[in-house]
């Protein structure tokens, strides 16, 4: 697939079928994936790749609290008992994320992507906001297993509200002190068509010229 077709067409898949996903096409794009830039070119990234239907259960148990949290704290959860607040499409997909919550053992792959601290990059600790230059090391290497399972024909949901239970998680796969959760990425084929186009703000909406504000022409 061309690169700007994947970038354009890559969604939040959220229905899945249970086929699985052959080791030796997840082992090509994790392989393609390792291409990502880094700060230093340190390349802290981790992966757990997770297949195991128990261990999928176990994931997605510690993901759903979350989850159910997140929609209280943003108002999801009132709009989902009473839908006919949203446009048809807004409460279709809300219904969507709360049903792949529900479901997420079913997918076939769960990609655990975790970041060595050691090797992170943080230039902006020091300003008075939060940083972010940190996941500036690791969301490249994320964004390029999207691109790589969309050119594969593979959907994928990139998530992070498993972070949160990230104690639960290092114990239950192992993962070392000094390595840290950065997303949780289900894998798996679509059960429904690919979407025509993606809903995204056009380039006027971000882009400037010379100064933040000014028109790029
Ligand atoms: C940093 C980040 C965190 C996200 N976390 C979640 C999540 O925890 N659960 C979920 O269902 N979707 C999650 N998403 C998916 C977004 O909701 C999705 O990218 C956005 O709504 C656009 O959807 P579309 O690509 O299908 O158009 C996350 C996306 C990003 C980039």
């Amino acid at each position: 697939m061309e690169v700007y077709e994947a970038m354009r067409s890559a969604p939040t898949t959220r229905a899945f079928a249970p086929d699985p996903v052959p080791a030796q096409l997840l082992r090509r794009v994790l392989d393609n994936a390792r291409f990502a830039p880094s700060g230093g070119n340190r390349q802290g990234w981790r992966v757990v790749v997770v297949q195991d239907p128990d261990t999928r259960r176990a994931l997605r148990d510690l993901y759903q609290p979350h989850w159910r949290a997140y929609m209280q704290r943003t108002g999801g959860a009132a709009l989902l008992a009473d839908p006919k607040a949203l446009d048809p499409a807004s409460a279709r997909r809300l219904q969507a994320a709360d049903a792949f919550a529900e479901r997420l053992h079913d997918v076939p792959v769960h990609l655990v992507v975790c970041v060595a601290l050691s090797e992170l990059a943080i230039v902006d600790t020091g300003l008075d906001r939060p940083s972010i230059v940190g996941g500036a090391s690791i969301y490249p290497f994320v964004q390029n297993i999207l691109l790589g399972l969309r050119a594969e024909g593979l959907g994928a949901a990139l998530t992070t509200l498993l972070t949160p239970a990230e104690p639960e998680v290092k114990r239950l796969l192992s993962i070392p002190d000094d390595v840290a959760l950065a997303a949780y990425v289900l894998v798996g084929r679509r059960s429904t068509p690919w979407p025509e186009r993606l809903a995204r703000r056009p380039v006027e909406s971000f882009a400037f010229a010379e100064r933040y504000g000014q028109a790029l022409t």
